[in-house]
Order: structure tokens, then sequence, then C-alpha cells
């Protein structure tokens, strides 16, 4: 069975409540799953086996939410190569910006450049298609959950 620590960036709530179900699921499937809002590199740090699942929306025109971009902005100035390191990323965001889902776009960009493996395809989560995330998210999950 997997650890998944699911860091989480919200703005209104809709992250933090996929995140929420998600973890729900992964449990009841036997995983371990802890949710990180405000998350640190030493998070990560103190959990080398625990696979990332980061769950993020998008604000302003692109910008990460404030409580997912000082782990963003520590990963980028600090850059620890992670090759050991599995993730995945839901992307939550509204496809009437020309800014879809950027934040997830730039987490997922960054495990990359740090090496980091992904699990799957992101799941990019749009609110002009999907008055509910959390379905959505969990519909991906129970695919996603088979390669942990
Ligand atoms: C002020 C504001 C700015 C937003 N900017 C973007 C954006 O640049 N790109 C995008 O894809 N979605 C954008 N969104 C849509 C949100 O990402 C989307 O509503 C998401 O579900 C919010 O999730 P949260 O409640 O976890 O923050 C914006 C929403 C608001 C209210």
């Amino acid at each position: 069975m997997a650890s998944v620590l699911l860091v989480v960036g919200s703005v209104y709530g809709n992250s933090s409540s996929v995140a929420e179900e998600c973890a729900e699921l992964l449990r009841s499937a036997g995983h371990e799953a802890d949710i990180v809002s405000n998350a640190s590199v030493n998070d990560l740090v103190v959990r080398p086996d625990a696979v990332v699942l980061a769950c993020t929306s998008t604000t302003g025109q692109g910008e990460l939410p404030d409580n997912i971009y000082p782990l963003v902005n520590e990963l980028r100035e600090t850059f620890p190569l992670m090759p050991e390191r599995r993730y995945g990323v839901i992307a939550l965001g509204d496809s009437s910006y020309e800014t879809f889902a950027d934040a997830g776009k730039q987490v997922d960009e960054l495990f990359q450049e740090l090496q980091a493996k992904r699990i799957g395809e992101v799941l990019f989560i749009d609110a002009c298609e999907t008055a509910d995330p959390e379905g959505t998210a969990i519909e991906w999950l129970r695919d996603w959950m088979k390669a942990l």
C-alpha cells in the first residue's frame, strides 16, 4: 500500500474539497493519505517514500494560490532533484481564462524538471465543463490509483 501526500493549492475551497474526497477514496482502498495545505519542502523531505498528489487551482491571471506558492517557490530556489519521487497533478481551472489551469501546469513542469516521475496524465478540471469537480477527480483517481 502506498503513502500519498496531497499538497493543496486553493483559494475558494474547490481544490481542498477535491483533495479531501480523493484522500477518502485512497484511504478506503487501504492507502495512507495526508493532506497538506501551506506545504513546505520539508513536508516532502520527511516523507521520501510518499507519492505527491498536487491538487491546485489557478488564480489571478495564471497564478498559484497563496497556500501552494511558498512550496513551489522554495522548490524553484533550492531545486532538489528527486528522481525517486512519484507524483500526480490535479489542475483545476476555468477555460474562459487564457491562462487555463496554469498553476497545475507550472507544478507539473517543475516536478518534471526535478526529475520526479509522474503517474498517469495531469487531470484538468474545467469549471466551464463540470459543476462536480469532486466527482470528476474521483473517476480519474480510480484509474490513477492502480499505478500506486
Ligand atoms: C479571481 C479569479 C481568478 C482566476 N484565474 C484563473 C486563471 O487564470 N486560470 C484558470 O484556469 N482559472 C482561473 N480561475 C478559476 C479557478 O481556478 C476555478 O474556479 C477553481 O475551481 C477554483 O478553485 P479553488 O476554489 O480551489 O481556488 C480564477 C478564478 C477566480 C475567482
